[in-house]
């Protein structure tokens, strides 16, 4: 592999909403201190990536940037600080940004800015461009070593394949920070969707019985049926949401005792009673890591009565992407289909990848640009 850079590469820009991305030329960034310079492999693609950059979600973030979220790719150039890195190695780039003066001021680069005038700061000044790209900078702390010959060789996951790691590790962060336990019963709610199917799929390879709460039946057998073929011995119960709080309490507390909630609820479900529904389940001092973005979520007076810690919880934090690698390189996961069922787009297909990542999520699907 050539370690030279070019003076220019391709990459997808977003210089006003009304314009949308457009395919343009610009200059190939630069090693400096404190960053690499990764020639980008596979780039993830969000679910709800069209509705980030044609406004409808009103996120905040400095324009002109190129697009992204977070992507795999080899190091081609370092800073002359980087220790263990190397040139050629393949490495996760992860897209969530932290101060190095503050690491609690945190954005997620390309995405959002973060909510104080540090974080928008360091986005509109230095960590603003994905990676809708031929090549991207990327902060030495955020490139996660992947071990190819582990991975790649042994297991026999092709480095797209590999890109649904950045699905994994949103409920893993969440997961972890709950402390889930092998063994451990915890209700996924609603797992239908990208980050709740995979996060069912994260709960089963830590060794945990899921309970996995949807609406919808189709998509909850479909569920079942592709953790059970990767899994055979994993522990999955479903249950179908009715919208009646007290009739889907029941139908949780058929399994017996509950120990943990892992909740991904979107905005626009906020008034759905299964959160609810499933915190009155919960055991005396149950945890919940809330993931979703619900407005006002309600809990039953059980909370109190029963000692329940809710959690919230972005992301994940770097030590999580580095014991998620650990698992997965030490064959916890499926491989093959069972593990992800990719689609892949060039990244003139940006449009269509969009349409298609809207289409193509839940459990075992993710669609990616190929730069
Ligand atoms: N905390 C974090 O770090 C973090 C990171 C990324 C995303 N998120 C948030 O996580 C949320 C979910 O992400 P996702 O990828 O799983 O979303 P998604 O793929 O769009 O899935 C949405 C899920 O919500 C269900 N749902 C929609 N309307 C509902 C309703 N009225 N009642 C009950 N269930 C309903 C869907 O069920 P059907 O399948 O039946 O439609 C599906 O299971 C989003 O709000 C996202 O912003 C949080």
């Amino acid at each position: 592999m050539a370690f030279t850079l070019p003076l220019q590469h391709r990459a997808l820009v977003l210089k006003t909403i009304e314009e949308g991305l457009h395919l343009k030329h610009l200059q190939t960034p630069q090693p400096e201190p404190g960053n690499a310079i990764v020639r980008i492999e596979v780039a993830s693609v969000l679910s709800y990536h069209r509705e980030v950059y044609d406004g409808t979600r009103q996120y905040s973030f400095p324009m002109p940037l190129v697009g992204g979220v977070s992507a795999i790719g080899r190091i081609v150039a370092l800073g002359p600080d980087a220790t263990i890195l190397q040139k050629g190695q393949l490495v996760f780039c992860d897209c969530v940004i932290h101060a190095r003066d503050d690491p609690d001021t945190t954005f997620l680069s390309a995405i959002h800015d973060g909510s104080s005038e540090g974080s928008k700061k360091l986005m509109r000044t230095v960590w603003r461009d994905g990676t809708f790209a031929e090549y991207a900078k990327v902060p030495l702390e955020n490139c996660i070593p992947l071990n190819e010959a582990k991975l790649c060789d042994s297991l026999g996951y092709s480095i797209s394949d590999l890109m649904y790691i950045a699905n994994l590790l949103v409920p893993y962060g969440g997961l972890r920070d709950i402390h889930l336990e092998p063994g451990e019963t915890i209700v996924v709610s609603p797992a239908t969707g990208g980050y709740g199917g995979a996060g069912v799929q994260v709960a089963v390879a830590m060794g945990a019985r899921v309970i996995a709460m949807g609406r919808n039946e189709q998509k909850l057998a479909r569920l079942k049926e592709h953790v059970l073929s990767g899994t055979p011995s994993a522990c999955i119960e479903i249950v179908k949401m009715s919208g009646n709080e007290a009739a889907d309490m029941a139908a949780l507390q058929v399994f017996g005792t509950i120990d943990a909630i892992l909740d991904f609820t979107p905005p626009h479900a906020s008034n759905s009673t299964h959160l609810k529904s499933a915190v009155s389940a919960l055991r005396r001092n149950g945890r919940v890591s809330m993931m979703g973005f619900v407005d006002r979520p309600m809990v039953p007076w059980t909370f109190v009565g029963n000692n329940i810690s809710m959690k919230g919880k972005l992301m994940y934090e770097r030590d999580d992407i580095v014991q998620f690698v650990k698992m997965l390189e030490r064959g916890l996961f499926p491989r093959g289909e069972e593990f992800v069922d990719t689609q892949s787009f060039a990244l003139e297909g940006w449009k269509v990848a969009f349409e298609a990542a809207a289409e193509h999520a839940g459990i075992g699907k993710q669609v990616v640009l190929i730069p």
